[in-house]
């Protein structure tokens, strides 16, 4: 079973068949590479198409077009993390998620701002900048301070053992983009609060491959792009806004985040007040008319699949991989230290420069992060993928 999970215990977990007719896959490609892009369902692909043909006749179009495929996307979004419609805002990507957090929560000077080491950027930039600006810092907390005595990485202790009253700000994610290292949310949540702390999450690389519920991790802003898990297209993205902060500043000041922009006419007759809601931080154009029911199309399978099947199953699969490459000296986070869609693998001694070209060359798909092997299946990925990484890596290691 999955760890960290906040998922109630009397749901029953089934595995999830192989899914991949449903996506424009090759035989002969091995694609276990989710964590960098996930490939977009035939369905998906379908929908983003009927969109373009709508943009391409716009007498076709109605106000409601505005409106009624955003609204779905914010209630399916929602869905999948335990929040209501209105906690949702529909972003482009995670950098302005977090530049939505930075514009409402404020650092003072000699307080702290805690991120992990080799966080990604766009959950690492803007907190420089905040810290900089106002007189605070960014305390990372380094994989030393992480190592347990068997030498595996224990994010969560170490962020409960740095968390204190100089903490303002606790920006981090469900799980580590390089290796898959997890973090219990949870806890980290009851100890920031504890201190006065904010907690903004970028679930980006767990949100729909690893439940989590709002409700019992009481994040201040969470922010997930759909590439990846949510198998969506580029360039969207959600954001949650507990309801404390959906009072707060925006980053634009869009017409249709005004309350009445349904009614076209009346769009002059300007507002002061939003739309209720997290709406207000909805980016602008956010009814972009080919993207959207794309979203709108990935989040509902996801939800037909449920999240908690779709962790299991990963789980299965990337537990498969990672006792078949044991013994090649390639050694994977413990079961309870990782989140179970995603597998970094260690090399003792490093990994070889020529490694990924001669995967590449046999068709076989995976990314290097840090000193991983970063290994990302999903619903696609049948065992002979698996059993062709595991001859490859045999074969060039
Ligand atoms: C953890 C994480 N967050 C965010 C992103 C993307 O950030 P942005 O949407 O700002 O491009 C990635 C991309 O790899 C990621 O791994």
């Amino acid at each position: 079973m999955v760890r960290y999970l906040s998922t109630p215990s009397e749901i029953e977990i089934m595995l999830i068949p192989s899914q991949r007719n449903q996506f424009d896959i090759p035989e002969n490609i091995a694609y276990l590479n989710c964590a960098y892009m996930s490939p977009l369902m035939k369905k998906v692909v379908e929908a983003g198409k009927l969109g373009v043909d709508l943009k391409s006749r716009p007498w076709q179009l109605t106000p409601a077009d505005f409106f009624t495929v955003p609204d779905q996307v914010r209630t399916k979004s929602a869905k999948l993390i335990g929040a209501e419609p209105a906690d949702i805002a529909l972003i482009p990507s995670v950098s302005y998620g977090i530049a939505c957090a930075t514009k409402n929560l404020t650092v003072e000077p000699g307080q702290e701002i805690i991120c992990l080491t080799d966080q990604f950027p766009s959950n690492i930039y803007p907190w420089r900048q905040m810290a900089s600006e106002r007189g605070g810092s960014v305390r990372m907390i380094s994989e030393n301070e992480a190592r347990t005595g068997n030498g595996h990485t224990d994010w969560t202790t170490a962020l409960l053992n740095t968390i204190c009253d100089k903490t303002a700000i606790v920006a981090i994610p469900h799980c580590h983009w390089t290796n898959g290292a997890i973090i219990d949310l949870v806890r980290v949540g009851e100890k920031a609060r504890a201190h006065g702390a904010a907690l903004v999450l970028d679930i980006t690389q767990s949100c729909g491959a690893l439940p989590i519920n709002v409700e019992d991790v009481q994040p201040d802003f969470l922010i997930c792009a759909s590439y990846k898990w949510l198998l969506g297209p580029y360039s969207t993205g959600f954001l949650y806004v507990a309801p404390k902060w959906q009072s707060g500043r925006p980053l634009e000041e869009g017409w249709i985040a005004r309350k009445g922009s349904e009614d076209f006419r009346r769009l002059v007759d300007y507002q002061d007040e939003y739309q209720p809601g997290a709406v207000r931080f909805d980016m602008g154009e956010r009814s972009n008319f080919h993207l959207m029911p794309m979203m709108d199309t990935a989040l509902a399978q996801l939800l037909e699949w449920g999240v908690e099947n779709i962790a299991e199953t990963l789980l299965v699969k990337t537990r498969y991989i990672a006792s078949k490459v044991a013994p090649l000296g390639l050694e994977a986070p413990p079961e309870d230290l990782r989140a179970g869609h995603f597998l970094g693998l260690r090399v003792a001694g490093g990994i070889p420069d020529g490694l990924l070209p001669a995967l590449v060359e046999q068709d076989i798909y995976v990314s290097v992060r840090g000193d991983s092997i970063r290994v990302t299946p999903h619903l696609f990925n049948t065992t002979e993928d698996a059993d062709r990484l595991v001859s490859a890596l045999e074969q060039n290691l």
